[in-house]
């Protein structure tokens, strides 16, 4: 224990109760909360409080990234999917998928249109959106579109946005100029002059020739930092309210893909959009209960912008690969281990892209893509979920390979799916004799496991290998069940048991709720932290729990005890404490699961002086099932309090919770 002397400004006791019975008890002093602020016993990372981002739940294509229109460069399984064709055309052939994949592997189709002197504007297509378009009254939007028109031909090209009764919401009118032989890129803007949720695209077309498209594409202009082509900023906005100290990415099972072909590769996911490789997402018929047939990754949100994302929001990025493996529940397929080579050479050329200079080949592709400066990368994470001896044997080539290249870069490796277990338990020792740097545990479990689990860490194994929780939350129901919410319940059980990863953050240093995004017409898994529609986007009550830890994060672990004890589920109440060094503040975090108000006495210990004032976040609701909603996402949410405090001491819970 490393005890010094400390003058507290401030003390912040974050209160996070749930009351179904607004029954006082009065504290006895023997039961008197004790926070040691002069008794640190542990140093909070910066990483510990995190995010974890995949394209689950149209996550990426049709949330976050702000591209409007579905399939625009028809390369799904069925090349027009999401596109109608409006009219008549009137040859067979007049619309017709051209593949070029001979030449172009990346994106090898596109659409030719066959125009006769009679198309008088009553041709073209329409295309439907992600579940329709979310549009904004007023809001520049911004059309492009890849084309190829030959001399002697006439195209004029009509765009419009319609809501479901067919009535125009803002458009404009184009001349496709001559391109000879070559793809050119036209570009046009217009205003939206109504707010519709479920719009539509048309592109009506007149005149008499053949024109070639693809890379048909719709972004609103109000994207995060207005970046073309990016993102949406009100979900980007949810994330860095959250001040997350590293974004993990791209998944998740993702990351494995079906069988080996299917698994993500960065490479192909940077550089001009028209090269990116579209995959399918492996969320598109996973769960024979929740099939989403249109779901696919164009890679518009590629490594590049997550490490930019990261960046913006002052995240240590944290990218997952591939380990040579393809998904253990799916395929179970693996690269044979004398075969690893591209594997571990996309690691090693990952770290160049990221923190390479100029001069290295992967470097200045970065640079090229508009940021000289590095990244920084310093964590790397080698297989997400993946078990057993086969996972070990493959690890053990990419640590080899990794570690002495980049002796600096700290690897993260997977504990499998489940906390516990013979697969588990197999991983943690073997993982632990490799000398690893930080394990992954995932934990998607009912909420009593969460609360019974509260002290996982308190005797947990100290020396080595540090842990990353990396993929938690309480399931109201069982796990890939349709019926979980993201319910009060779930969240206080989460609660809880973030009050024992922060108790033992020696043993802690990264740890992220998962999934992270969900949009209310494109989900496959559930519960998640965030939910959207096209317009909308709204924290659970399980993203302001994640909110209060990580927005109160402190910078050392000090004992809040309680007749000389850890607080730990005894009498309902969870607790952690830490001292923010750079502000001088003491943050209690207090979680009360027994649907009855307490009031304590909390007394801090070990500081010379105190600021009268402190301030008390509550969080509460009145029912365990209460949740927020798109309508309602404010039902739960955390509110300040001012708290006077008498000499070093002060009652908490004493608020009515409802
Ligand atoms: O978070 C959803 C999925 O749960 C992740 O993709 C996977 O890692 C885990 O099984």
């Amino acid at each position: 224990m490393n005890a010094y002397s400390i003058d507290m400004k401030r003390i912040f006791v974050v209160v996070i109760c749930c009351v179904l019975l607004a029954a006082y008890t009065t504290a006895q002093n023997n039961n008197a909360i004790v926070v040691k602020a002069n008794q640190v016993v542990a140093t909070v990372q910066p990483t510990m409080w995190g995010v974890f981002f995949e394209d689950i739940n149209m996550g990426a294509d049709g949330g976050l990234y702000a591209e409007l229109i579905k399939n625009r460069s028809f390369e799904f399984y069925k090349p027009l999917m999401g596109w109608k064709i409006l009219g008549r055309p009137q040859t067979e052939g007049d619309f017709i998928i051209q593949n070029r994949n001979q030449i172009n592997l990346a994106n090898p189709r596109f659409l030719r249109i066959t125009l006769h002197h009679n198309s008088k504007g009553s041709i073209g297509l329409s295309n439907e959106g992600f579940r329709g378009m979310g549009i904004k009254n007023g809001l520049r939007y911004d059309f492009s579109v890849m084309y190829r028109r030959s001399a002697g031909d006439n195209i004029k090209m009509h765009i419009e946005l319609i809501d479901s009764t067919g009535r125009n919401l803002g458009g404009t009118a184009l001349t496709i100029p001559v391109s000879g032989n070559e793809w050119k890129k036209l570009s046009v803007s217009f205003n939206a002059t109504a707010t519709e949720p479920k719009a539509k695209f048309n592109i009506w077309l007149e005149g008499d020739g053949v024109v070639d498209l693809d890379m048909t594409s719709l972004f609103p202009s109000d994207t995060w930092k207005n970046r073309p082509g990016g993102m949406r900023a009100d979900m980007i906005q949810l994330l860095a309210d959250l001040k997350p100290g590293f974004i993990r990415f791209p998944g998740g099972c993702i990351v494995e893909g079906y069988d080996l072909s299917l698994r993500y590769q960065w490479k192909k996911t940077i550089g001009p959009l028209e090269d990116r490789q579209l995959l399918i997402n492996r969320w598109n018929s996973e769960f024979a209960h929740r099939p989403t047939p249109d779901y696919f990754q164009t890679f518009g949100l590629g490594f590049f912008e997550y490490f930019q994302l990261a960046e913006d929001i002052g995240a240590e990025p944290l990218p997952i690969l591939n380990a040579g493996m393809a998904c253990q529940f799916n395929s179970a397929e693996v690269a044979p281990v004398d075969q690893l080579d591209p594997y571990v050479q996309d690691a090693l050329d990952l770290i160049e892209f990221a923190n390479g200079d100029l001069n290295s080949k992967w470097g200045k592709v970065r640079g090229e893509m508009g940021h000289p400066a590095p990244f920084k990368l310093k964590l790397l994470g080698v297989g997400n979920e993946n078990w057993g001896p086969q996972y070990i044997e493959r690890l053990r080539v990419f640590q080899n390979a990794i570690k002495q290249k980049y002796p600096d870069i700290k690897l993260v490796t997977s504990a499998g799916t489940d906390p516990a277990g013979e697969r588990f338990e197999f991983l943690n020792g073997e993982l632990r004799k490799m000398k690893a740097d930080i394990i992954d545990e995932h934990f998607y479990r009912r909420p009593d496991w969460f609360l019974q689990n509260a002290s996982r860490y308190d005797n947990y194994e100290r020396n080595g290998a540090k842990i990353f929780a990396g993929e938690y939350a309480a399931q109201s129901d069982r796990t890939v069940s349709i019926y979980n919410k993201n319910s009060w319940q779930t969240a206080i059980a989460e609660a809880a048991f973030m009050t024992g990863m922060e108790r033992n953050a020696d043993v802690v240093v990264m740890s992220s709720y998962a999934p992270l995004f969900a949009h209310t017409d494109g989900w496959q898994w559930t519960p998640d932290l965030i939910w959207i529609d096209n317009l909308r986007s709204f924290g659970t009550p399980n993203y302001y729990i994640q909110k209060l830890f990580s927005t109160n994060k402190g910078t050392h672990v000090i004992p809040v005890l309680k007749n000389s004890e850890i607080i730990a589920g005894k009498d309902s109440l969870y607790a952690s404490a830490t001292i923010d060094k750079n502000t001088s503040e003491v943050i209690v975090k207090m979680v009360n699961t027994s649907g009855q108000t307490k009031m304590q006495e909390l007394t801090i210990d070990g500081v010379k002086k105190l600021n009268p004032k402190a301030v008390h976040t509550i969080l509460k609701a009145g029912k365990l099932e209460d949740v927020n909603t798109l309508n309602n996402p404010a039902v739960i949410q955390p509110i300040d309090h001012p708290i006077q405090l008498k000499g070093k001491k002060m009652n908490v819970f004493e608020l009515p919770c409802f």
